[in-house]
């Protein structure tokens, strides 16, 4: 079973005062997509950036911007987003009533439309909007914070995942809790992209970006395994 495997680390776990500097540093190290988490301390308790910080990242990312939304309401922002150049835009079943037309408005505004589920939300939750996503996002955290154990209970929430998505071409993302040793537990259950922050990050800098390098490609390294022994 070959699925692409792609690595987006998070910026949260980067320094924050050069995150320019820290995007070309992980994309010059190796990694597919830069996974950008913002936080309004509403939905989650705790505060990043908006759109003016995105939009100042943009010319710094030549792949892919993946912008994770742990916002509440998300829809008068989506506009900005994506003018501030996302290519995808993540919103949390959680974030309020509307999740299907806030998934109309994402891609209505020319980027991809990812679903967020929280630790606490079923795959089923998926079902009802399986036409409407480019991306199913699984929540390995509770949402808000870098460096948290991996929930295991997840695991099973990505092979339902894969089962219902079929050949549809839909990411299954996980995010939070990614490292050496869950990385293979959810390639082998279906995810096609890890979003790791505190495992990529850390040991390196800017001045010293070589540790993300090999931090990536050990990531990498251990899902294929984990792949290759599932097959
Ligand atoms: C948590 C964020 C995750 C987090 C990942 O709310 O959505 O992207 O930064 O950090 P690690 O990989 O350290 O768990
Ligand atoms: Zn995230």
């Amino acid at each position: 079973m070959t699925r692409s495997l792609k690595i987006a680390p998070s910026i949260l776990a980067s320094d924050f005062a050069a995150f320019g500097a820290e995007c070309e540093a992980i994309e010059a190290q190796g990694c597919d997509w830069v996974h950008v988490d913002v936080m309004d301390g509403h939905f989650v308790p705790n505060l990043t950036f908006g759109p003016p910080m995105c939009a100042a990242l943009r010319p710094h990312i030549k792949t892919v911007m993946d912008v994770h939304l742990m916002i509440a309401p998300v829809d008068p922002y989506i506009d900005a987003f994506a003018d501030a150049g996302a290519d995808i835009i993540t919103a949390h079943a959680e974030a309020g009533p509307h999740i299907h037309r806030t998934l109309q408005a994402i891609r209505g505004a020319g980027c991809k439309a990812g679903l967020a589920l929280n630790p606490g939300t079923p795959a089923e939750a998926a079902a009802p909007l399986i036409d409407d996503v480019d991306m199913i996002c699984v929540m390995g955290v509770n949402p808000g914070f870098g460096g948290q154990k991996f929930i295991h209970s997840q695991l099973d929430k990505i092979a339902a995942l894969r089962a219902l998505i079929g050949d549809r071409p839909i990411e299954i993302e996980v995010d939070g809790g990614v490292t050496l040793e869950t990385a293979p537990l959810c390639a082998a259950a279906g995810a096609t992209v890890l979003v790791a922050g505190s495992a990529v990050f850390k040991g390196g800098s800017v001045q010293d970006p070589a540790p993300y390098g090999a931090n990536i490609r050990a990531i990498r390294d251990a899902a294929a395994r984990g792949l290759a022994r599932a097959a």
